[in-house]
């Protein structure tokens, strides 16, 4: 079709001035008059839409069925400049519509609560809200790519169906191609694996990590970023079943080194936002959080804080709070605590590092003390962790030991195992929760809500 995106008039409106030109889009609102009447349409290119003025006298044909919210049209106008200073609009001469909308459509100009907007995945897209969160959720991935490219890290794609259970939480979706029949009718486990796709078990990933570390044994630096899975029956408005991760892998780094990668690329990845998404966290700071902008501002302009696990303790324990749950060393620290270190004792993000290794993973560095873990998460105000990170224990007697402890099965682990016998080095990784960090970046406070389709227990739209 001869259409022009809508965002080339808004923002280069001065080279379209006084020309004829095509839009196409959809009618967000529709408002008649006397002898005018106006449209907002919106097609998707910009955050903004564009105005479009009909002269009743001089417009020729029924105009009530573009009237209406919701319905798809193509215009055909004159490019002028509108009241605004700086703004354009078109001058419409005719219309063509492309397709109906019944009054039954859902988003009527008035408030909808982002609860009912969740019931309608496949329209809520065109609200604002979902408009300037895919904007952004675009750019920022793009940022990603961006860093790790310009840092000479090599992109990986880590496979999707896994053998392994990397955070060893049992987390894991099973994939099976096995019936119900065959879960009746097998006489043990033994048999019902046998008959099934891969003659074992088999499961969505957790973490792109395993497989990474394995890349990064080979090239140095790699990442991985993709959709990650996690069967966590928790209903908290920071956890979905499918998220993606980015997940990079540097050999020949330790926990210090993988902590300056993390904090450049958050300041990175903020700054290309603050940059390229100026008109959405402007909608943003309006309608989800005062005082975005500047937040993430002093993100990219000060340093982030790194606190030892045991001093993070005792701040909490001389806090003076009274938490849920009851604070000692030893404990996995729950939302309550970490927002209570980000946001009333620091109010900036916070590298916790040294972890208890009982309450983290089996591939972490474990310290010389025999207690902690070379292990850090980053910690931001309002969302809590975003990053897991850790320095790998690269020892192959200790990464057995570990494992031992935690009952696993060595067998599903051969090839990760075979990385600390021939020619292992220190390395470290992190993984950063892309919807996490979207939260973080846009103040939206429903992990739900910043992806195109939200994936929790008992909702699959
Ligand atoms: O802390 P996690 O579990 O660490 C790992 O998976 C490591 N293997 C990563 C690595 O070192 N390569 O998860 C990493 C991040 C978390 O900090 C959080 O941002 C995000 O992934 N995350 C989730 N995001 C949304 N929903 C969930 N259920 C999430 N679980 C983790
Ligand atoms: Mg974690």
């Amino acid at each position: 079709m001869n259409n022009i995106d809508i965002n080339k008039i808004l923002c280069e409106g001065e080279k379209y001035l006084g020309k004829d030109v095509t839009v196409a889009g959809w009618v967000r609102t529709a408002r008649d008059s006397k002898n005018m009447a106006f449209l907002a349409l919106n097609d998707g290119t910009s955050l903004k839409h564009l105005q479009l003025v009909i002269d009743k006298a001089n417009y020729v044909g029924e105009l009530s069925a573009f009237m209406k919210n919701g319905v798809s049209l193509l215009a055909n106008g004159r490019v002028v400049t509108a009241m605004k200073e700086g703004e354009f609009e078109l001058n419409v001469k005719s219309l063509e519509l492309l397709g109906d909308c019944p009054a039954d459509y859902p988003l009527q100009k008035k408030y909808h609560s982002m609860e009912f907007l969740r019931t309608i995945p496949e329209l809520r897209v065109r609200t604002n809200t979902f408009n300037a969160m895919l904007r952004v959720r675009s750019k920022l991935s793009f940022a990603i790519h961006r860093f790790f490219q310009q840092e000479g890290f090599i992109y990986v794609h880590t496979p999707i169906i896994t053998g392994s259970d990397c955070e060893g939480a049992g987390e894991i979706f099973r994939v099976t191609t096995n019936t119900y029949a065959d879960a009746k009718t097998a006489k043990d486990e033994a048999e019902y694996l046998a008959r099934d796709f891969f003659r074992r078990k088999a499961g969505l990933t957790v973490s792109g990590q395993l497989e990474g570390e394995v890349a990064a044994m080979a090239m140095g630096k790699i990442y991985t970023f993709g959709p990650t899975f996690r069967a966590e029956n928790s209903n908290t408005p920071r956890h979905a079943a499918e998220f993606w991760q980015v997940e990079p892998e540097v050999a020949f780094a330790k926990l210090p080194d993988i902590i300056k990668i993390a904090e450049r690329m958050i300041k990175f990845v903020i700054s290309a936002v603050l940059e390229e998404c100026k008109e959405e966290l402007a909608f943003f700071e309006r309608t989800f959080e005062e005082g975005l902008v500047k937040k993430l501002e002093a993100v990219v302009n000060s340093d982030f804080k790194v606190l030892e696990y045991s001093e993070a303790i005792e701040i909490l324990k001389n806090s003076g709070q009274q938490f849920q749950y009851p604070v000692e060393w030893g404990l996995d620290m729950q939302s309550e605590h970490e927002r209570y270190i980000t946001e009333k004792v620091f109010n900036k993000p916070v590298f916790v590092i040294n972890y208890p290794k009982k309450i983290k993973s089996f591939y972490m560095k474990q310290n010389d003390d025999g207690l902690t873990v070379a292990a850090t998460d980053l910690l931001v105000p309002g969302v809590g962790e975003i990053i897991g990170c850790s320095e790998r224990e690269a020892d192959y007697d200790k990464l057995i030991q570990a494992m031992n402890e935690r009952h696993m099965n060595l067998d599903d682990y051969k090839g990760y195992l075979n990385l600390r016998k021939y020619g292992s080095v220190p390395h470290s990784g992190f993984g950063l929760g892309l919807e996490r960090i979207l939260m973080y970046v846009t103040g939206i406070n429903n992990i739900r809500d910043v992806q195109l389709y939200s994936r929790t227990a008992g909702d699959l739209m």
